[in-house]
């Protein structure tokens, strides 16, 4: 097969970070090439260079043997790169049309052709066999919708290669379905992709080729079938792990936390209880009404209805800080916007959450409260130069590693974890469960959200499910199977058959 595209001797380098160190290897044109490693590994960072954003210390990228000169992101695009950034970059306050055409101006006119944008749109629209509506603002699109929108904008006839950058990270099981049909879509069409994933089953699923970058490095590069899956960890890792869901020994204990037909934030009558020690599951489809429930629980989104009973006592949070206080505390699912404080440093953000306990009458145990945090980073091995490095410049997955641990250090009672091992390495991922049984042992009790089912079926000991707002059924542990699941998140299977 025809080499597309050639990395040559890519080096970068950060204040205290070497994030790229000559990298090279090249892709064959029309294949799904797989591009993974772990959190900090340079994925994202080679991504930026080939597309434009940021320009490599030196190395060279080739393009159909040509080499691509001072690369701009209008440069990239016209020599046919397109590409979905791993944070999404489409204008919410915008109509998608608008967003589409962002940037462009028509020829030989003053302002713009809408009516040839918005066939253009709909041209595109079916080209990837899907139907969104150009005229509505993008914030009324789920993450999904927009998602697509962006890859819509990112082809055009003389895209060669497309490169996504964790796309699935934010979708439900059901949306991931879409979107590989659409990447196959491309792929028929003889486009290149360059696919990130932190999910091994996705890559094996569609890719034909790997790359492993591990700490800056290039690992190695290889058809797919020339490596099994735990090939692949080895490599990205640089020894051998074993994933399962480790094994956790607590004794589950009395009611903490009672949800009797609450309602507010969309979702409807919602009753279960949660036990001390025990880790229960959320499951469901995005909108289904998840991290919705979860805002009522803690008082970021008004209860309409019900009765929420903490240690048997009704409680009303009218602010999440009040139920930190009370001994529930919610780990938001949106890093950028509700997790982190993205110009701080990361000893700031995990620091401020752990204050309370170790400062007695506004005294403050410094050298404790720096220990804790130090901790928390290596056992979750956020990758830094130093803790006094800005959240904003850790790679994605380290950034949700920050959440994490602030969650960690506050040390309350409840822990609703929304998305917890989002865009989050294997190695890491183990850690994490590690630490949240580790959690529960100490009797704390966990609620968790999450949308790989792999691991809401691994972790919980019971699991809700939710539909369009309802509660579709309870599950207990022996009863879990992906397609109950399903079905009952998908609202085939009705409530207590
Ligand atoms: N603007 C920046 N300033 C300082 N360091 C940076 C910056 N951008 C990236 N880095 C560092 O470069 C390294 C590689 O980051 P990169 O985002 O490429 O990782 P990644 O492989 O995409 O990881 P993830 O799986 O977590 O998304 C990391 O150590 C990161 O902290
Ligand atoms: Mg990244």
């Amino acid at each position: 097969m025809k080499e597309v595209l050639r990395i040559d001797q890519i080096t970068k380098t950060f204040p205290g970070v070497r994030a790229l160190d000559d990298v090279s290897f090249s892709i064959n044109g029309g294949e799904i090439h797989a591009l993974v490693g772990e959190n900090g590994a340079g994925k994202s960072t080679l991504i930026k260079i080939i597309s434009g954003a940021q320009k490599a210390d030196s190395g060279s990228i080739w393009l159909d043997g040509k080499e691509l000169r001072s690369i701009t992101p209008a440069s990239a695009k016209q020599s046919g790169i397109g590409v979905i950034y791993q944070e999404f970059s489409l204008v919410p306050s915008l109509t998608v049309l608008e967003n589409l055409f962002l940037g462009v101006v028509d020829r030989h006119r003053l302002g713009p052709d809408t009516k040839a944008r918005r066939k253009k749109a709909l041209e595109l629209f079916a080209q990837l066999g899907i139907e969104i509506n150009p005229d509505v603002m993008v914030s009324s699109l789920s993450v999904a919708q927009q998602q697509i929108v962006e890859i819509a904008r990112e082809t055009s006839r003389n895209t060669k290669v497309m490169i996504m950058d964790e796309p699935t990270a934010a979708l439900a099981f059901d949306e991931v379905n879409h979107l590989f049909k659409i990447i196959r879509t491309l792929k028929a069409r003889g486009v290149t992709i360059i696919y990130i994933s932190h999910r091994m089953d996705e890559i094996f699923e569609l890719a034909d080729s790997i790359t492993i970058l591990r700490d800056g490095h290039h690992v190695a590069t290889k058809p797919m079938s020339e490596l099994s899956r735990k090939d692949i960890i080895t490599l990205m890792v640089g020894r051998e792990l074993k994933e399962s869901f480790p094994e956790r020994n607590v004794v589950i204990g009395e009611p903490v936390l009672q949800l009797e037909d609450v309602s507010g934030n969309g979702d409807h009558n919602i009753s279960f209880t949660l036990h001390k020690g025990e880790i229960l599951g959320l499951a469901g489809l995005v909108g289904a009404g998840r991290t919705e429930l979860a805002k009522v629980i803690v008082g970021a989104a008004k209860r309409t209805g019900g009765t929420i009973l903490l240690g048997g006592k009704p409680v009303d949070f009218k602010t999440p800080g009040q139920a930190v206080d009370a001994g529930i505390a919610l780990i938001p699912e949106n890093r950028k916007t509700e997790g982190a404080f993205l110009d701080y440093t990361i000893n700031w953000n995990i620091g401020i959450m752990a204050l309370r306990r170790f400062s007695r009458h506004w005294i403050m145990d410094q050298s404790a409260l720096s220990e804790q945090v130090l901790k928390l980073s290596h056992r979750l091995q956020i990758k830094t130069p130093s803790m006094e490095q800005l959240v904003r410049n850790l790679s994605g997955g380290n950034q949700q590693k920050v959440v994490v641990a602030k969650a960690l250090a506050a040390e309350t009672q409840i822990m609703i974890f929304d998305e917890p091992t989002r865009g989050i390495d294997v190695g890491s991922k183990q850690e994490i469960y590690l630490l949240m049984n580790q959690i529960v042992e100490s009797g704390v009790s966990i609620i968790m959200i999450s949308s790989e089912m792999e691991e809401l079926i691994g972790m919980s000991d019971r699991m809700v499910v939710l539909h369009e707002g309802q509660q579709a059924g309870m599950l207990e542990k022996s009863e879990f199977t992906q397609q109950k699941i399903l079905e009952l998140a998908s609202g085939i299977r009705g409530n207590n058959e």
